[in-house]
């Protein structure tokens, strides 16, 4: 059985730069929790608990004086005050292309356009650009959340960096004979373009496609989405010990993907399960 691991697959540059921030700030004992999961893979999380660092969901949870880290999603800049007001220091590892689409939404909101985010309305990620416009941008997951959506004549389309760019491309092309003015910030991140394209092409290539990564992971899911849509035989798994032999039986070629919070470790695992068929 011939193995393809996609180029790129695995840690990108945010998430790397976060978990090295992390490690700094737990070496210098200086990391005590982070805002919600750190990265959306539950066994890099687990890691992170086991050397003292806690996940909390509210600024009440942190005492003066300890350290809590921001994700590389972002969250409410009120969070980030409340947190300095209550004396706890902020560590930023906001992934710098989020920051730019959170920055991009509230620019465009203070010059008066209607800002459109393209994401999903649940997503960390998505939520947290909307509340750097104060809560005025509209979150919709494609064309279709446009219908009883008031639109004005000035509308900015701004995206979740782990949106598919064919997503992007339909909500524009619904937009574009229905306002006066249009302006789309694509801030979609290139390593996410990059991966789910190398993916798509490997996955036309192989008899089976692994996409290894959290089941929250929403760049995962979207590699998961984008490969079955060429190929049938792809699953989604967050650990190597989910494989299936019956996936893989009778396949000559098998293609390995991984979401960008996915650790090497997870990648080799899978692909040593396989090499010695499971
Ligand atoms: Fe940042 Fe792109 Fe990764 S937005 S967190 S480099 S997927």
């Amino acid at each position: 059985m011939e193995i393809v691991i996609v180029k790129g697959a695995g840690f990108c540059f945010g998430v790397r730069r976060a978990l090295d921030m992390a490690g700094e700030a737990i070496r210098e004992k200086q990391l005590s929790a982070t805002f919600g999961p750190l990265i959306h893979n539950p066994q890099v999380v687990e890691q992170l608990q086991q050397q003292g660092v806690r996940v909390v969901e509210q600024v009440s949870d942190m005492q003066p004086g300890e350290t809590l880290m921001i994700r590389t999603h972002g969250c409410d800049p009120a969070v980030e005050r409340a947190a300095r007001a209550r004396g706890v220091v902020v560590l930023d590892a906001t992934c710098p292309f989020v920051a730019r689409a959170q920055r991009e939404a509230q620019r465009l909101c203070d010059e008066d356009w209607q800002v459109i985010i393209l994401g999903e309305p649940e997503h960390p990620e998505a939520r947290s650009i909307r509340e750097h416009t104060g809560g005025r941008a509209v979150i919709v997951e494609g064309p279709q959340d446009l219908d009883g959506l008031q639109l004005k004549d000035r509308v900015a389309v701004v995206c979740q960096t782990t949106q598919r760019m064919d997503n992007l491309d339909a909500l524009v092309s619904e937009l574009l004979p229905r306002v006066r003015l249009l302006t789309v910030s694509n801030t979609i991140c290139g390593a996410t373009t990059q991966r789910q394209e190398a993916s798509l092409a490997t996955a036309r290539e192989v008899d089976v496609m692994i996409v290894i990564g959290g089941y929250h992971s929403a760049n995962t899911a979207r590699l998961a989405e984008i490969c079955s849509e060429v190929n049938p035989r792809t699953y989604h798994i967050e650990r190597a010990e989910e494989l299936q032999p019956e996936w893989v039986a009778g396949a000559v070629r098998v293609g390995i993907t991984a979401g960008a919070s996915t650790p090497n470790s997870a990648i080799e695992a899978v692909n040593a399960a396989l090499k010695q068929r499971l």
